[in-house]
């Protein structure tokens, strides 16, 4: 463990949560305190994540999914949504600059059929170059949702059931886990959602079955990698017990 970056306070570098989730929430109130227009909140926010995937990566997480833009952020204003796309741009154009330096797998999850023209080319291309990195898989969900993901997953059951390649009982969790938007999408250990909010929203519904939650009222552009450290030791306390006992 030595390779990792110290930790301020004293996390076990043995029993890190194998996968991370954050709900990045609270841009728009940190931009709206400050008198600033909402997508300032999204422009801070960007500058975070980064901060924050890179900081993950540092530490030895492996896996790190980041709910960016959900399927129901199309009702945002189209100017919101516009500067999200931006924001989103600028952290691959970014991302291909350095990836060599930076060596972070970035993968997008979510129905990224609707991204079209120079973004979708972009994204494509950070998908391909980074592929090979074992570090840290960093997963940017972008017009994701869990109940289109899950329902995803049942139809491509359907379709392999159809074309008798599937017979009922051999749909296991396991096996189900696997249709979904990627097919080594590991269970989600600990979710983060900073903000005051208190749901899930959404977001990674079929991985978290057994996900512990780390609450708190930061908003996202004021979130600290200490942040992180303490929503990890809070993890290491907790007692799973999967349904054990
Ligand atoms: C939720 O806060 C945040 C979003 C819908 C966008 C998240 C985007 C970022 C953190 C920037 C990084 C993104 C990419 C694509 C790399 P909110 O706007 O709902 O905040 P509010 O609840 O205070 O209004």
């Amino acid at each position: 463990m030595g390779l990792f970056k110290k930790t301020k306070v004293n996390i076990d570098p043995d029993r890190l949560p194998n996968h991370v989730g954050i709900i990045m929430d609270g841009n728009g109130r940190w931009a709206q305190k400050r008198g600033l227009p909402r997508y300032a909140g999204h422009v801070a926010g960007a500058k975070v994540f980064k901060t924050i995937a890179y900081y993950a990566r540092d530490i030895g997480i492996k896996n790190l999914t980041v709910y960016a833009f959900s399927t129901e952020n199309w009702q945002r204003p189209q100017e919101e949504v516009s500067r999200i796309m931006k924001v989103l741009e600028e952290f691959i154009d970014d991302a291909l600059n350095t990836f060599e330096k930076e060596k972070v797998r970035i993968r997008f999850l979510g129905d990224t059929s609707v991204f079209t023209g120079v973004l979708r080319e972009k994204m494509d291309r950070i998908v391909a170059v980074t592929d090979h990195f074992p570090g840290l898989t960093l997963n940017i969900a972008m017009n994701y949702g869990g109940q289109h993901e899950i329902v995803h997953g049942v139809q491509k059951a359907m379709a392999l059931a159809q074309k008798g390649e599937l017979q009922p009982d051999e749909l296991t969790p396991d096996a189900f886990g696997k249709m979904l938007y990627f097919d080594d999408c590991d269970a989600v250990d600990l979710i983060i959602r900073p903000s005051g909010e208190l749901r899930l929203s959404n977001f990674l519904l079929w991985q978290s079955a057994y996900a512990e939650f780390w609450f708190s009222d930061i908003l996202w552009p004021d979130f600290k990698p200490a942040h992180l450290d303490q929503a990890i030791l809070e993890y290491q306390k907790r007692n799973r017990r999967f349904g054990g006992v």
